[in-house]
């Protein structure tokens, strides 16, 4: 990343740019590769991720069913919605189902997918979390909402443009209603140990003060730490064609302290993280002949507000309330 942004300020520094330019040159150089990462997913993203005995079941599904339910909103905003994965599956609430989406195949198959479900189309469109206008921008006119969801999208977004992305949700929310975003569990590195937790102890954990010392230099700790941690697992993930993969782009882990803080101070109240995506034991212990009994057992002990999710499940929702 850094080596990437090197690169991007000596070609922007031939070019006289700005620090405000550089970054929105560096912007959309990251939207158009997850564009790129997306594009081949719009038909089988559903069939993968929400369906295949493959993938971890969709729990996150319920989590947002139960929060809504509770709401009883008349709308709902969904920010990134891919192929209306998640609102195809929120269709039997009563709720005004809107979303938007970064990629055209996604937004190709979610009105695919709406049709099917005799869904207004003019309630999807193509947009960008990171820019207010498309927060606007419906096709049927509609400018606020009683409630959003944002699932799978904050990995992607680059470090520091989180608060755009709060930023930009809150505006379009009335006041009262509730606010879920998604993000991947940073802290889950601690339990995972492998290649994340490496990354979590040598950037995170350690004081960068200490690599300027000869005896624990970068690549001291870093190896010794490569005795303990299987920093090859788990392997990258590349595209299924010729497009880039999931690892191969803007993919980042949250801390669920930081991100709340941050919700704080973007005013929201009645914060909660719920956790899911429990992992019974370490990730390697996970093998071909286990997998069933492995998925049982995390399946066993998913609960949204139980303390060990912060180190056991891979990924939680943080939820807030507009005031
Ligand atoms: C992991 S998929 C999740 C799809 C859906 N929200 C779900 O949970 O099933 C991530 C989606 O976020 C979209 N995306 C990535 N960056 C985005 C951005 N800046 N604005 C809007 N959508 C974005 C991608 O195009 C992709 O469809």
């Amino acid at each position: 990343m850094d080596k990437r942004r090197d690169k991007l300020n000596k070609k922007c520094s031939n070019l006289k740019l700005n620090n405000k330019e550089i970054k929105n040159l560096e912007f959309s150089k990251s939207e158009k590769s997850i564009q790129n990462c997306y594009s081949t997913w719009g038909k089988r993203y559903y069939s993968d991720y929400y369906q295949s005995n493959k993938a971890y079941p969709p729990v996150h599904t319920e989590i947002i069913k139960e929060l809504l339910k509770a709401e009883n909103p008349n709308s709902l905003l969904d920010g990134g919605c891919g192929p209306a994965s998640m609102l195809r599956d929120l269709s039997d609430l009563g709720i005004d189902l809107y979303g938007f989406d970064l990629t055209t195949e996604m937004i190709n198959e979610a009105k695919n997918i709406f049709k099917e479900i005799k869904l207004p189309l003019n309630r999807l469109w193509q947009g960008s979390v990171l820019n207010a206008d498309d927060f606007i921008s419906s096709p049927d006119g509609k400018k606020n909402f009683d409630a959003a969801i944002c699932f799978g999208v904050l990995p992607h977004i680059l470090k520091g443009q989180e608060e755009i992305v709060f930023d930009n949700f809150i505006n379009v929310l009335n006041s009262g209603s509730i606010f879920a975003i998604e993000a991947r569990n940073e802290l889950f590195s601690l339990f995972s140990l492998n290649r994340y937790s490496k990354d979590f102890f040598m950037d995170k954990l350690i004081s960068e003060n200490l690599y300027t010392s000869s005896e624990f230099n970068y690549e001291f700790v870093s190896k010794t730490l490569d005795n303990y941690f299987d920093s090859n697992l788990p392997p990258l993930r590349k595209g299924y064609e010729n497009e880039l993969g999931y690892d191969e782009v803007t993919s980042r882990l949250h801390n669920p302290f930081e991100l709340c803080e941050l919700a704080k101070s973007k005013g929201l109240v009645d914060l909660e993280i719920l956790f899911y995506h429990y992992h019974a034991l370490p990730p390697l212990f996970e093998n071909k002949e286990n997998k069933k009994l492995y998925r049982e057992k995390s399946l066993d002990i998913e609960n949204p507000r139980d303390w060990r999710g912060h180190f056991l499940a891979s990924a939680f929702i943080l939820k807030g309330r507009k005031v």
